[in-house]
């Protein structure tokens, strides 16, 4: 069996430990330890360039989570953080009103993403999704939400309900992605006081395996959402200019109500956005409040033009599909060669690899040995969340990370051996 050894981690521990005294628990939400495997997976990182990451104790990996996603083109990509320095350098990017960047960006949003007029820029995936539903609900007077995935930290929709009150998500309901039976039951009871459904137009459930739309369901969501007269939001703040420039709606070609966009758009920097078909959006501008002092600053909105114009001049999705399309055909084959209950799901842009539940209940020791002999070989994934293929990724990082998947999946099969 080849075992490699474990990462000297110490430093990372050290700062750990001294984080536990002024932040609690540490480090927070998806960053915990608990949420990799403790004591394989570093804590905190020192510096990254391009595909990899380097921890505060000096282990370098390559990096598939991406920053959990923001990162489309790579770490530290020079010509965006060159346009964002020569912005804060040269004329400033806090101010007490709005600089004219946000006019390019919401143009420019109009020409790439199918259900695009109106914008609402904002920072965070979790504020954009949140106003989405506000906007729906003043456009359509109506209470009610239907929801499927995962849309941020706030007290509609977060998983986890501590410290929520219950009346701020009890006018929420949540149907299964691929389900269309269990959305029209819900609407046969809510349909008309529905303001909006919004849901992931890819299936990427927390810690589960991926999913793409069944042929005729997101069809079929739109048409429940025009029977009721509910407001179709799609919520991509993971798969906007991943799976498409114009996103998962312009990949399967059904257009929303209106789209949540972040992450993928500036490559790191902070923005959001919330845009779609012009008389949904203007309840924003005439009957709701939607504000705060960092909306208007201007270097998400330098970050995403510049991060759109390299997307668009470098044809980088079909590089990323590409090369991404090659790897995982390669992993398939080699997930093939251990009958170890490994699943391979998702597309070139995004995909996750998990362990089927067996008889005797091992599939979680597997999916941790898995994921910690990759980790010791320096492959960032992670056992809870779907990897990413960014732009800087090469050719030669695909190759490595092949062949540390053989053999982490060799290791798993010997051990598990019946
Ligand atoms: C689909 C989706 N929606 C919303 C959010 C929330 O975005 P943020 O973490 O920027 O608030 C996320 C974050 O992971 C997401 O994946």
């Amino acid at each position: 069996m080849k075992d490699v050894k474990k990462l000297d981690l110490s430093r990372s521990l050290e700062l750990f430990e001294e984080a536990t005294r002024f932040v609690p628990g540490g480090v927070l939400g998806a960053r915990k330890p608990s949420d990799f495997i403790e004591g394989e997976y570093p804590i905190f990182l020192e510096y990254g360039k391009g595909s990899r990451l380097t921890d505060v104790d000096g282990n370098e990996y390559i990096d598939f989570l991406c920053g959990y996603g923001p990162i489309i083109l790579g770490y530290r990509e020079e010509e965006v953080d060159e346009a964002v320095i020569r912005q804060i350098r040269d004329k400033g990017f806090c101010f007490t009103l709005t600089q004219r960047y946000q006019n390019e960006l919401a143009k420019k949003l109009t020409e790439l993403v199918p259900c695009s007029e109106l914008s609402v820029f904002l920072k965070t995936g979790s504020d954009a999704t949140t106003a989405s539903v506000r906007i729906a609900r003043a456009y359509t007077n109506r209470i009610q939400v239907m929801r499927c995935g995962y849309h941020g930290w706030h007290d509609w929709c977060v998983e986890m309900k501590g410290g929520v009150p219950e009346k701020l998500y009890e006018d929420v309901h949540e149907f299964r992605y691929n389900d269309l039976d269990q959305l029209e039951d819900l609407m046969a009871r809510y349909g008309d006081q529905t303001a909006a459904i919004i849901m992931t137009p890819f299936g990427h459930p927390l810690h589960q395996k991926m999913e793409e739309p069944k042929p005729g369901f997101l069809e079929g969501v739109r048409s429940i959402g025009d029977r009721y007269g509910a407001v179709l939001v799609f919520d991509e703040v993971r798969t906007g200019f991943r799976l498409a420039m114009g996103g998962a709606q312009e990949l399967y070609g059904v257009t929303p109500d209106l789209v949540v966009l972040g992450k993928g758009m500036a490559n790191g920097y902070a923005i959001s956005v919330v845009t779609g078909k012009a008389e949904v959006m203007m309840a924003a501008g005439q009957k709701l409040f939607i504000s705060s002092t960092f909306f208007p600053n201007s270097d998400g909105y330098i970050a995403a033009l510049k991060t759109i114009e390299i997307l668009e001049r470098d044809n980088v999705l079909d590089n990323i599909w590409e090369k991404g399309g090659r790897f995982l055909t390669k992993l398939r084959e080699i997930i093939n060669k251990y009958d170890v209950g490994a699943e391979l799901t998702g597309v070139a842009p995004m995909f996750f690899i998990t362990f089927k539940k067996d008889e005797a209940g091992a599939q979680k020791g597997k999916r941790n040995d898995f994921y910690t002999q990759l980790i010791r070989r320096g492959i960032f994934f992670t056992p809870h969340h779907h990897g990413y293929i960014c732009y800087r990724h090469t050719e030669q990082d695909l190759d490595i990370t092949a062949k540390a998947i053989d053999e982490a999946l060799a290791y798993v099969s010997e051990k598990y051996q019946k």
